[in-house]
């Protein structure tokens, strides 16, 4: 049989999605469903005095009006240990527990009703008085404080370096140093947040959109103070998270809350409004580094410090500084992290967090040290290559980033290019080309799967993973059907219920080599399981062998020294059995002490820049990228686009308008937050550089998903400053910028 993985398989999903019959979590519909709206806060920070809502109780239609005067009160039961992606010690924002007003946008009240309009049409009859508090509502860096010292052991880097980077920045022959910033960003997957709750007795469902179905019913545990087992959470179809949907925003709660009161089943949809302030966001960033090397390129000092907007009553951090601490050689580095405490709602994980933040400003920065050496920007990438990570003082699992930057410049033509900014036009247009590094760490995290083969041929794979997008469906197929010896057409994988054997969070680019290696494991063994039945039988063909003497393949078993192979149906029949299941779990080992993994990528753009309107397009971007294995080359090249379009938009589009008057983001739609559109995309293309990483993991991947961003914001910035000699360190290069 060919071999599976590696394959394009079409998304096995692809059908269901274009038909309609993909079942997103606002499309349960429940007998007796119910429909909420949220009345949010206008002022950014305060008390409510006075919450009036009986005009709301008196409109047509409306079940029950919740707000902090007669919600039910709630446990909130701190998280033993800090889960991956909640707040530390689980959701820090208490709905509808007190009058307190911690940020524009928060949920005072709840509305159920019979229908969703009835519910938005009383959410606005409640009036609210408040009495106002002073908070702080600008990015002001100088209030920065460190995160917490368990933010800073999870990967965060706060306060760390090795050597001494100040001494050796002082005596460099030549220093860059330059501040960046990106504005706040906002996720805006097309399918909006939206939970339906149903209540049974004492047991809860949850039909959600989240990235993490068994995270999502441990935090709804705690704050309800039930048992897990009294809650399922169902999320099979995800229309884009990008991060937004890792934790279990305070919605979830709302509507739990809502149905409990109403006594029916109620879905709760935030408006497209509602989700720049009810969701996370790509915090708000402000970065300095400084740069010094030798005269020939080599690096002697890297200061790389960050400071990022964060919510008053909880902590985030991110990775925004780790990138550096391993991307290029260089025995002087030191990074600071601080957080800016603002009256906003939390930000969260957004599209390569911290990472495609940090990796923006180092690689501006490389860029502008190449041009104070008067030296080719990837040569200068070259000159301080580094075969481990000096950080951790480990070995690379694998790296072939120096693959990366060959093929793809050789790609590109980046050898013809003159280095000089504003040496190239094409009409009227200036035209430059920029690159930078990818990098994006590589995490693998426990994860279990079960394996049911059955009398009818095919073979039902289960695992409470997500698939936001990616392909998980897809690629999870195939990984058991070449592992089983099955056409893909014979397997099926379920995912997004709490009822499947648990998986880890899909973020963090971790899905393949966490649940895929369950789900090949788990495979291999209901293999075992059907062979130590065929030899234990009192007949059939390989009845009293030894377990080595058979072997599972194409589809069956087979005697290991040859000969025909039976069909796992057939051994199914001969034995009387429907199905016969197996479920495991596996989980990194030793070799995470060993080795320090990351996919890697190099990526070059073309920009065209119209210096009298401002305006930058960008004909071309190609990336060559060091993933891994690739289970699936198309839907890895998706993915990759994908998130070239994602860094495009933070690089010329994206930012959220954020007054501080009033605390709050003005342009709340799609209208007028920008994110790129067809229009904006010329040319992209996505290589993969031959890779099988066994040191990571059995089935050799790496992460594709967040690499595919970073690195491309940098390289549009690097190309601008090319085409035009400006180097434009706040994003996003917008018209007025370039004026
Ligand atoms: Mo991703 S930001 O880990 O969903």
């Amino acid at each position: 049989m060919n071999a599976i993985i590696g394959q394009p398989v079409s998304r096995v999903d692809g059908p269901a999605k274009v038909t309609g019959q993909a079942t997103y979590a606002a499309e349960f519909d429940l007998p007796g469903l119910a429909h909420a709206a949220v009345v949010p806060s206008t002022i950014p920070c305060g008390r409510i005095t006075r919450i009036d809502t009986a005009a709301a109780e008196r409109a047509p239609g409306v079940l029950a009006v919740l707000t902090h005067e007669n919600a039910p009160r709630l446990a909130y039961r701190q998280m033993e240990k800090r889960a991956q992606v909640d707040a530390q010690s689980g959701e820090q924002l208490h709905v509808l527990q007190d009058p307190e007003v911690r940020f524009n946008g928060q949920p005072l009240a709840l509305v159920v009703a019979e229908t969703p309009e009835q519910a938005t049409h009383a959410a606005g009859l409640v009036q609210v008085d408040y009495e106002r508090a002073e908070a702080p509502t600008e990015f002001d860096p100088a209030r920065g404080k460190p995160p917490a010292e368990e933010n800073a052991k999870a990967g965060r880097p706060g306060d760390a370096g090795r050597g001494d980077a100040d001494a050796a920045l002082a005596r460099a022959p030549v220093r860059v140093e330059a501040t960046y910033e990106h504005p706040r960003e906002h996720h805006n997957a097309i399918e909006p947040h939206v939970t339906i709750a149903q209540w049974e007795g004492e047991h809860l469902t949850l039909f959600d959109k989240t990235q993490w179905v068994d995270n999502d019913r441990k935090e709804i545990a705690h704050v309800f103070d039930m048992p897990e087992e009294r809650i399922r959470v169902v999320s099979p179809f995800v229309g884009g998270a990008f991060g937004s949907a890792l934790r279990t925003w305070p919605h979830v709660t709302l509507a739990a809350l809502g149905a409990k009161v109403a006594g029916r089943p109620v879905r709760l949809e935030l408006t497209r409004r509602q989700l720049y302030s009810s969701i996370g966001f790509r915090p708000h960033t402000r970065q300095r580094v400084a740069l010094g090397a030798t005269q020939d390129g080599r690096l002697q000092a890297v200061v790389h410090e960050a400071w990022s907007q964060v919510a008053q009553y909880e902590e985030y951090a991110e990775t925004t500084l780790a990138p550096t601490q391993h991307l290029y050689a260089c025995a002087n580095l030191r990074t600071r992290y601080r957080l800016v405490e603002m009256a906003t709602n939390s930000p969260c994980p957004m599209r390569a967090p911290g990472v495609a933040t940090g990796v923006f400003a180092m690689e501006m920065a490389m860029d502008e040290l190449a041009a104070e050496l008067g030296l080719d920007p990837l040569e200068l990438r070259l000159r301080n290559y580094v075969e481990r990570d000096e950080q951790k003082d480990l070995p690379w699992s694998s790296k072939k980033l120096r693959e990366c930057y060959e093929v793809a410049a050789r790609r590109f033509g980046w050898d013809r290019r003159r280095p000089e900014p504003r040496s190239l036009r094409d009409g009227h247009l200036l035209v430059g080309t920029g690159m930078a590094t990818a990098i994006y760490h590589s995490d693998r995290s426990a994860g279990s799967a079960s394996v049911a083969l059955t009398g009818n041929g095919t073979a039902v794979v289960r695992s409470a993973a997500s698939d936001m997008g990616p392909g998980t469906y897809t690629s999870m197929t195939q990984v058991a059907a070449e592992t089983l010896g099955l056409p893909v057409a014979r397997v099926r994988f379920e995912l997004g219920d709490t009822n499947l054997p648990f998986a880890p969070v899909h973020g963090g680019s971790i899905t393949m080599a966490s649940v895929g290696n369950a789900i090949a494991a788990a495979c291999g063994a209901v293999q075992s399981k059907l062979i130590d039945l065929v030899r234990a039988a009192a007949e059939g063909p390989f009845a009293g062998l030894p377990a080595e003497a058979i072997a599972a393949r194409d589809g069956g078993l087979a005697r290991r020294e040859g000969g025909p192979v039976v069909p796992y149906a057939e051994l199914l029949r001969q034995h009387n059995l429907g199905w016969i299941e197996a479920e495991t779990s596996a989980k990194p080992g030793e070799e995470t002490k060993k080795y320090s993994s990351a996919a890697f990528g190099a990526v070059f753009v073309e920009v065209r820049v119209d210096e009298a309107l401002g305006t930058v397009r960008v004909p071309r971007i190609i990336g060559a990228y060091d993933v891994g294995r690739v289970i699936n080359p198309k839907i890895a090249r998706s993915q990759c686009i994908g998130g070239q379009v994602g860094g495009l938009g933070m690089a010329l589009e994206e930012r959220a308008e954020w007054d501080p008057r009033f605390g709050k983001v003005m342009n709340a739609n799609l209208a007028e937050y920008h994110v790129p559109v067809n229009a904006d995309i010329i040319e992209q293309e996505a290589i993969f550089v031959p890779n099988d990483d066994r040191n990571f993991n059995p089935l050799g991947v790496k992460g594709l998903a967040e690499v595919a961003i970073c690195g491309i914001a940098p390289a549009i910035a690097n190309a601008v400053w090319h085409a035009t000699g400006k180097r434009i360190c706040k994003l996003p290069i917008t018209p007025e910028s370039l004026l």
